[in-house]
């Protein structure tokens, strides 16, 4: 059947609302049809890698590294033609944009990988997603290659259900068939010198290559209409929340609080708001209610904003029990390579359980943050830091319910259902072992 695509170019969305522009609350339309009316066809500048260091556009997979900076990176760093990876394993059980993304705009995240391709003279193009997003990616390349839109075929791989399968060493081991996803004793330089094969590697999120493709459309001082000089745009957060996980998107600056659409009411009485997922860190209400969406006011916070996790704990759960239970289930998603990961935080673990679950006169919180010392940049990759911070944070926010559970051991409110999404991931995980 064949199909006429509009490709008359559309106008800018001048709101805040960009990546998720035209996509409402019913089923998702992930069509190409869909998708050209949405945004029309790309006409990328020139000189794109110039636009993207102009727009200021940083990663969304976590660690907020300029794009164009890499992108640099990969063009000069051999003769090699390189490959291009869009990132779509989104591991972090608490985060659910990127899954948003491939469900709902698929081509958007193809457009940016294909930019980046031709930008970077790329040999191989790869959508790295877990096995659910694979039908639709499968779907959405079908249609581009129907219409030749593409100047290289994109590849399909399976990222594995974990945390790390994510971490850009574990996704070219997996890419490069080494080890599984594991993340591997390189640092990032090399990746993007040797990565895939050997080549010249991009791996970026599939949110920031959407991105591109909106700056490749509508240009760097568009994307800067939105946002602030040193942080300029949108992201996507994922809240956890009341209503359960809901994505919405953000002005980057704009206050944290109004952009999570959070009611003032249930942040106060709660008893913590996590940031950047299980690899981030716990905030007060309070602070959390004077932030900004913004990676540097969060780390001030101790925080992080990293792939825009946000959660929040109610009253009526014990929230060193949910740290103990993440804790565990990060503690299993190590690669058990590194002796952070094998003994560090078994270690935390097994500590966190015992101030958590355990009778009176548990662990002292010394040793708790003796342990997390012992872990930090210790490392192959940052795994275990953000575990850290997860602890250390929580320790302190959650200072009163620490010294209760001190001094008279485990509470009632240690055995409610858990709000932190793990008891899922580890059922996932024996399932997948007794398999
Ligand atoms: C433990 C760990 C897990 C990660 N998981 C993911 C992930 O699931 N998806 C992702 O895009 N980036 C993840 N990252 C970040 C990647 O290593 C990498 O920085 C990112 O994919 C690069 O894309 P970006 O620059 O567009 O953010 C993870 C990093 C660490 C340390
Ligand atoms: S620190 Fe942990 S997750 Fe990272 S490479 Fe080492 S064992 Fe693997």
């Amino acid at each position: 059947m064949s199909l006429t695509l509009s490709k008359d170019a559309k106008t800018a969305p001048q709101a805040g609302r960009r990546l998720l522009h035209g996509i409402g609350g019913g089923a998702p339309d992930p069509g190409l049809r869909t998708h050209m009316e949405r945004w029309g066809e790309v006409r990328p500048p020139r000189h794109l890698i110039d636009e993207l260091e102009a727009s200021g556009l940083v990663g969304h997979g976590g660690a907020w590294f300029p794009v164009a900076t890499k992108w640099k990176a990969v063009a000069s760093a051999g003769r090699r033609r390189p490959v291009v990876v869009a990132n779509g394993a989104e591991g972090e059980p608490a985060s659910k944009k990127d899954a948003l993304l491939l469900s709902h705009a698929p081509h958007l995240v193809l457009d940016g990988l294909m930019l980046a391709g031709s930008a970077l003279g790329a040999q191989q193009a790869i959508v790295y997603v877990p096995a659910t997003h694979m039908p639709v990616v499968e779907a959405a390349v079908a249609e581009r290659r129907a219409h030749h839109l593409d100047r290289i075929p994109i590849e399909i791989a399976e990222a594995a259900d974990t945390f790390i399968s994510g971490q850009e060493s574990a996704v070219v081991n997996a890419l490069g068939g080494r080890r599984g996803a594991i993340p591997g004793f390189v640092g990032l330089t090399s990746i993007r010198e040797r990565g895939v094969g050997g080549r010249p590697t991009l791996v970026q999120n599939v949110e920031t290559l959407a991105h591109v493709a909106l700056i490749a459309r509508f240009g760097a001082t568009w994307f800067r209409h939105v946002g602030t000089a040193d942080t300029p745009g949108t992201m996507l957060l994922t809240i956890n929340g009341p209503d359960g996980p809901l994505i919405t998107e953000a002005v980057l600056g704009s206050s944290l609080l109004t952009a999570t659409g959070l009611r003032p009411e249930a942040v106060a009485r709660a008893q913590g708001v996590l940031l950047g997922g299980y690899g981030g860190g716990w905030v007060t209400p309070a602070a959390f209610s004077e932030l900004t969406v913004s990676e540097k006011t969060a780390r001030r916070a101790g925080a992080t904003l990293g792939a825009g996790v946000v959660a929040l704990l109610p009253p009526d759960i014990c929230p060193l029990a949910e740290m103990a239970d993440v804790v565990r289930y990060m503690e299993g998603q190590g690669a058990g390579q590194c002796g952070p990961c094998v003994h560090g935080l078994a270690d935390l673990a097994d500590a966190m359980e015992r101030l958590a679950y355990g009778g009176a006169s548990g662990p002292r919180v010394e040793r708790l943050l003796e342990i997390c010392g012992l872990v930090e940049g210790r490392g192959a990759c940052r795994h275990p830091d953000g575990v850290a911070r997860f602890v250390r944070t929580g320790l302190h926010v959650f200072s009163d319910e620490v010294a209760s559970h001190q001094r008279r051991g485990s509470c009632a409110k240690s055995h409610a259902a858990r709000v932190l999404p793990v008891a899922n991931a580890t059922a996932r995980r024996r399932l997948v072992a007794k398999a």
